[in-house]
């Protein structure tokens, strides 16, 4: 019942340590040279390995990021649970971003930094918190905390899945009507989808098109999700105001790709949530214990829906 941890040697420590003091009956490495393979029953990875067919008693791959897009889940034989990372220190860092990004664009921030960059000394006129509508797309765990860390500040919160929701507070939209509600009432729209085939190139012209005039992007879902010239095109004319931009396509963006100098855009590099290995190994831990209560993991992805 081994575990294998295939990723860098640093988390792996950590992890290591977790198991020796929590699941000290299931023997971790991160040696997949000397392991063998037919003892891994567990395996934590960031893509899917190539010779992932060796594992021949895998029952659990983890991934070791929130997304498992970058995860081939057709290479998975089908009676391998896959399952995304869930686990505090993710939740807590994106609510810290997200929180960042919407007060950051509240406040206009991107044009006070162009204005000081200029020399220039002037107040821009200051909506309240009660009239700045937020709209969050995507109501997963990372959606909804973000959600309950953001209610404090009063400003109006709605959020839009897939399928119908209930969340005190919150105005909840679904399904392809409830997508125009909400951009139609999103004065700051947060990008918290996963990738699948249906949100590949979603923030695109046509999106914008249906926010206010003024609107702000946040977007912490991933790279292929937004399209580039469009969002270009929308602060360029005027419709968008600004957007805070975490992850790009391709990541890095090369030299000289607009979005490094654009004065309405602030761009961090692929920071906003990062899996820390503490809090990702007791999350581990304890739904490596729940599936051997024969329970589902949490986080297991349903390959149908791709996340
Ligand atoms: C980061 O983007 C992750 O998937 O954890």
């Amino acid at each position: 019942m081994t575990f294998l941890f295939n990723s860098d040697a640093r988390r792996g420590a950590i992890f290591a340590d977790a198991f020796a003091r929590d699941l000290p009956d299931v023997p971790f490495t991160i040696d997949a040279a000397t392991v063998d393979p037919d003892a891994v029953h567990y395996l934590i990875s960031w893509t899917v390995p190539d010779n992932l067919a060796r594992y021949s008693n895998l029952e659990i791959l983890f991934s070791i990021g929130a997304g498992v897009d970058q995860l081939r889940l057709d290479a998975v034989p089908p009676n391998v649970k896959i399952v995304r990372m869930i686990e505090e220190g993710i939740v807590r860092m994106m609510q810290e971003y997200v929180t960042l990004a919407v007060l950051a664009l509240h406040r206009n921030l991107p044009a006070y930094l162009a204005q000081q960059r200029a020399g220039e000394w002037r107040d821009i006129p200051q909506l309240q918190a009660g009239s700045r509508r937020l709209g969050v797309l995507g109501l997963g765990q990372l959606g909804q905390a973000v959600l309950d860390r953001l209610k404090p500040f009063g400003f109006p919160l709605a959020a839009w899945s897939r399928s119908p929701r209930q969340i005190e507070g919150v105005t909840c939209h679904h399904g392809e009507l409830g997508l125009k509600e909400i951009l139609a009432a999103s004065d700051i729209l947060v990008c918290l989808l996963p990738l699948t085939e249906d949100t590949r190139g979603f923030l695109a012209a046509d999106l914008f098109a249906k926010l206010p005039k003024g609107a702000a992007l946040v977007h912490t879902g991933r790279g292929p999700q937004l399209d580039h010239e469009a969002l270009l095109a929308a602060l360029d004319r005027g419709h968008l105001s600004a957007a805070m931009i975490d992850v790009t396509d391709p990541e890095p963006l090369p030299a000289g790709h607009p979005f490094w100098s654009h004065p309405k855009i602030i761009l961090t590099p692929h920071v906003a949530s990062v899996t820390q290995p503490a809090t990702a190994a007791r999350a581990v831990i304890e739904n490596i214990r729940h599936h051997r209560a024969g329970l589902d993991p949490i986080g297991l992805v349903d390959r149908s829906r791709g996340y």
